[in-house]
């Protein structure tokens, strides 16, 4: 093969799904998406050492996400969930986003960690800080565990990315098309 892998390589990353007869072709293995994480963890931790984070994932791309890193943090957090939609096709944001689901607790001077799946156009993100901000938080930093660079419109600061990803539409581990696939254990693209 081209890229240097073995045709039995290249067929072990394509696999079925419980959704039917479509194949994914695997991104991140299960593993692989534990050790970044994992390191993820790692490094938030080194960074707010000695003070007590909200971790505020958004809804509901980011709850496997929250769920795995959230336990690779070892300090005092509070997880805290804002649901959010955007007014879109089924692939592509418009930008226009609406608050579906708010967060439990005022978040002024506490150390605000947004927990997101995916920064594609970073329209979303761009919205949910201009209002985050205006709840005075201490600290506001966000944490994506997958950007697609290509398609970014907006100029949001990532502090922690996971992997970057290729300007394809990615599901799996919390991330869903037609709000189907989120289960799935990896990270991949549909083979139509
Ligand atoms: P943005 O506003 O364009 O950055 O899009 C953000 C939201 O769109 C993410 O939180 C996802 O819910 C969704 N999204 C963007 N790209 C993908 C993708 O490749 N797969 C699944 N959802 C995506
Ligand atoms: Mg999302």
């Amino acid at each position: 093969m081209s890229d240097g892998k073995t045709k039995a390589q290249a067929q072990a990353e394509v696999t079925v799904t419980p959704y039917g007869p479509e194949r994914v072709r695997v991104l991140y293995a299960p593993e692989t998406l534990a050790a970044r994480v994992a390191e993820l963890g790692r490094e938030i931790t080194r960074d707010y050492a000695g003070r007590e984070i909200v971790v505020c994932g958004v809804l509901k791309g980011s709850f496997v996400f929250v769920g795995d890193l959230c336990r690779a943090i070892a300090l005092p957090t509070g997880i805290e969930f804002i649901g959010i939609s955007s007014y879109g096709s089924r692939t592509e944001t418009s930008g226009i986003v609406k608050i579906t689901q708010d967060l439990s607790i005022s978040v002024e001077g506490r150390h605000v960690l947004v927990v997101e799946d995916i920064v594609d156009t970073g329209l979303t993100m761009q919205y949910l800080l201009e209002n985050l901000r205006t709840r005075h938080p201490a600290s506001l930093k966000i944490c994506t565990l997958l950007h697609k660079p290509s398609r970014q419109r907006a100029d949001v600061p990532l502090d922690y990315v996971g992997f970057v990803v290729p300007d394809e539409f990615v599901i799996g581990y919390g991330l869903d098309y037609d709000q189907r696939y989120r289960n799935l254990p990896y990270i991949g693209v549909l083979i139509p």
